[in-house]
């Protein structure tokens, strides 16, 4: 390899599904407030976390993404009946899933992002990168697929 050749860092693709009411605005605000965040985070935007069927969340796997961000209210502040805590269910079902077919559950998160939380959207999608850097592209270990 020519010494001028640099070995590219592995660059994690990230899908967010982000709450309408919530953590949409906070990827917003950290816009409007020039808080630039990675550039690998690819949103979605839902009425409400409870809103993404766990088959999205496979599907996102299985095509490509190598890490699922869900950004939801806070608790009690979800604006239809609790939709982040069945989120939150079923996340907690994913990764237990994902852990029996040797997928890093850590790949999937659930966040709890105000609107005002620009800040915190943004840590948490660059702890996401960093974490999903260590762990790598997830389609290369395709053997998981075979499980699924
Ligand atoms: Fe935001 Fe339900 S309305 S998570």
């Amino acid at each position: 390899m020519n010494k001028k050749e640099e070995v590219k860092e592995f660059e994690p693709k990230i899908l967010a599904f982000t709450c309408n009411w919530s953590s949409y605005s906070s990827a917003d605000q950290a816009g409007i407030s020039r808080t630039s965040y990675p550039p690998n985070v690819q949103i979605i935007r839902v009425m409400c976390s409870g809103r993404v069927d766990p088959l999205y969340v496979v599907d996102a796997f299985l095509n490509g993404a190598d890490g699922v961000l869900i950004a939801a209210c806070h608790p009690n502040y979800c604006r239809y009946n609790g939709g982040n805590r069945y989120a939150e269910s079923r996340v907690k079902f994913l990764k237990m899933l994902m852990e029996e077919i040797g997928v890093e559950p850590t790949r999937l998160r659930i966040e709890w992002i105000s609107a005002l939380e620009g800040r915190r959207f943004v840590e948490v999608v660059q702890e996401m990168v960093d974490e999903l850097r260590k762990l790598g592209a997830l389609l290369e270990k395709n053997d998981w697929r075979e499980s699924v």
